[in-house]
């Protein structure tokens, strides 16, 4: 059978990337690079097959088809968009004998859609493959070392989120994918916050968000406006080092 192969290169620092990846880069016949803004990612990815690939393989840009961002249903859009790039890969994957490989930002387990692309075009019974995930450096791990800290306060838990759903229950929480500043509306929680962590753009600011807030919000802006866009994650602290609530007659 047939193998793809999904690889996490990590989340900006060309040195994050692990053995087992160049190993799967090496592998590869074809490397698809999904072509989608910015430019600068696929940029990235191709510099990493470029530095570690010794047997260049092919490379193939795959088209990404637009998303509507504006939906009012946003399940429907992800899942109508899903499909769509399921018919690009489909015939990528129809096109070009051989192992294939997907670059991946970070790590494939965390918000990324090619192992639920790559579920939807095997579902649809006209290629047989079989596809091996090789886990990368994520953001949050990238960012948690950069602030040398680590995700959970001892014996704690830590919650892996979006903007969209931080809320006043959210407990700690790594928080990703934020366009809105969530984190404004929590002004006595603590934050370490990256931007382009591991690159040469990287910026880093912690501290209380009473404090921190405007003075990450004008260099989010200012960084935005500077490269045209911006990716940036946080980690959200409740300082109040509270346990995992015990269950009445249970847990003692
Ligand atoms: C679609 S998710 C992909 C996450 C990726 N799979 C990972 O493992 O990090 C994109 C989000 O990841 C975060 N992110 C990715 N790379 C980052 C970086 N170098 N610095 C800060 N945040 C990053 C941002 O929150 C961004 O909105």
């Amino acid at each position: 059978v047939r193998t793809v192969l999904v690889i996490g290169v990590g989340a900006g620092d060309p040195d994050q990337i692990t053995i087992q990846a160049i190993k799967a880069i090496n592998r590869a016949d074809v490397v698809f690079v999904v072509d989608k803004a910015p430019e600068e990612l696929v940029t990235a990815r191709r510099a990493i097959i470029d530095r570690w690939a010794e047997r260049p393989p092919k490379v193939v840009t795959l088209e990404d088809p637009p998303r509507d961002r504006a939906a009012p249903a946003y399940r429907e859009a992800v899942e109508d968009w899903r499909r769509r790039r399921a018919d690009v890969w489909e015939a990528a994957l129809g096109a070009h004998d051989g192992t294939a490989a997907f670059l991946v930002w970070g790590d494939p387990a965390l918000y990324d859609s090619t192992i639920a692309v790559l579920d939807d075009v095997r579902a649809r019974g006209n290629l047989c493959f079989d596809h091996e995930v090789i886990p990368g450096i994520s953001s949050a791990q990238a960012l948690a070392a950069r602030h040398r800290i680590p995700w959970a306060a001892v014996g704690g838990g830590v919650e892996i989120t979006t903007g969209r759903r931080l809320s006043p229950d959210t407990g700690d929480a790594i928080v990703m994918l934020d366009a809105r500043c969530a984190f404004t509306a929590f002004p006595d929680r603590e934050i370490f916050w990256g931007a382009y962590v591991g690159t040469e753009d990287e910026i880093l600011v912690a501290g209380r968000v009473r404090d921190v807030a405007g003075e990450i919000a004008r260099r989010r802006a200012e960084a935005r406006d500077r490269k045209g866009w911006v990716m940036d994650a946080y980690l959200l602290r409740t300082g109040d080092s509270r346990e995992t609530p015990r269950r009445p007659g249970r847990d003692r």
